[in-house]
């Protein structure tokens, strides 16, 4: 926290320096917790690379990955007091924010595939979503994807009761808690950055996410069995500081805009084969055996975990699953 302020302080007395601080360029920090080969990383650089030519230089972009400034949660407070001014933090790291909604998209199996997901982040619910962000001092940009995560350990889970009494290492919603609690195992909220080594020595026993994340992070050398579960969603949302976004020139602002549109197209693009890509070098690896569920198990997987949208209607809110589960019922072309 301390180190947060003193940068936020850092940044306002940089923006009394006067007349020659107003020649240098716009200073946009993007911190997020992935590494650069990832979806998000990648689609930051592109971000960066866009809005540098869009703007001739008058906006720098510093990318800064692999919570190389800050944890998620304390990202989150450094884009609130302006020490950075752009993240991209997972949807399920909205609810300690006090946006609650955003963990409709940890529910397990809500969305059959990413087409039904495109059609709640492009359309009025996704709007209204990021619109939710604003009384935080917090404007939504974009929603960029990862993919549907997958289950590891060090022993095989093949069906519910393989969670037994498993510590799971969980990102901070209350969703996913539910969801471990469902399958019988123990959640515990851990930061991104932490993982690596809560695997390695034993603090935790398992996790769940994107291959992408699994491979960058190198989970898969301490992670002996993963299961190809898809059962939930991992995404983000692109946001900036709400003042110092508004107080941007307009012509600024618009080109920003236009490089932000664009980066999400590509990162949205590349991010299914980033999945495919890591799965088969994790694959090669051979450190990891990975399952695919059969017919039969897929059903027990859904049936320990269909009480969990239940349970959490009352906090995500009824209708937004509704919302959702009208969106998963479309015939998807
Ligand atoms: C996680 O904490 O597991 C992910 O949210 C990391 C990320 O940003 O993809």
């Amino acid at each position: 926290m301390k180190k947060i302020i003193l940068a936020a302080v850092s940044v306002a007395a940089l923006a009394l320096i006067g007349p020659a601080g107003a020649q240098s360029p716009i200073v946009i920090k993007f911190s997020h917790v992935v590494a650069p080969e990832t979806p998000k990383g990648k689609g930051a650089e592109k971000f960066k690379e866009l809005a540098e030519k869009y703007t001739n230089g008058k906006v720098k972009v510093e990318v800064y990955p692999n919570s190389q400034l800050y944890k998620d949660k304390e990202e989150v407070e450094a884009l609130q007091l302006g020490a950075v001014q752009m993240l991209a933090p997972s949807l399920a790291k909205f609810g300690p924010l006090g946006v609650k909604e955003f963990e409709v998209f940890d529910l397990p199996y809500i969305m059959p595939d990413k087409a039904a997901l495109k059609r709640i982040t492009n359309g009025p619910v996704g709007k209204s979503l990021l619109d939710k962000l604003d009384v935080k001092g917090i404007k939504g940009l974009a929603y960029w994807d990862n993919g549907f995560k997958i289950m590891s350990a060090n022993k095989p889970l093949h069906t519910p009761a393989d969670f037994q009494g498993l510590k799971m290492r969980i990102q901070s919603s209350k969703v996913l808690e539910s969801e471990m609690r469902a399958l019988g195992a123990i959640p515990q909220v851990l930061a991104f950055s932490e993982v690596y080594q809560a695997l390695q020595t034993g603090v935790v026993d398992g996790t769940e996410n994107p291959p992408s994340n699994m491979y960058t992070q190198k989970m898969h050398e301490v992670q002996k069995h993963a299961t190809l579960s898809n059962h939930g969603y991992l995404g983000y949302a692109v946001i900036v500081n709400k003042k110092f976004w508004d107080d941007l020139p307009a012509d600024v602002r618009s080109q920003l805009e236009k490089a932000m549109n664009e980066a999400t197209v590509y990162a949205n693009d590349i991010a299914q084969k980033e999945n495919d890509d890591a799965l088969e070098a994790m694959k090669k690896a051979g450190k990891t055996t990975f399952y695919t569920l059969t017919p039969a198990e897929l059903a027990e997987w859904k049936k320990a975990l269909a009480p969990v949208t239940e349970e959490m209607s009352s906090r995500v809110g009824k209708d937004l699953i509704e919302a959702f589960q009208k969106e998963a019922n479309l015939k998807t072309n």
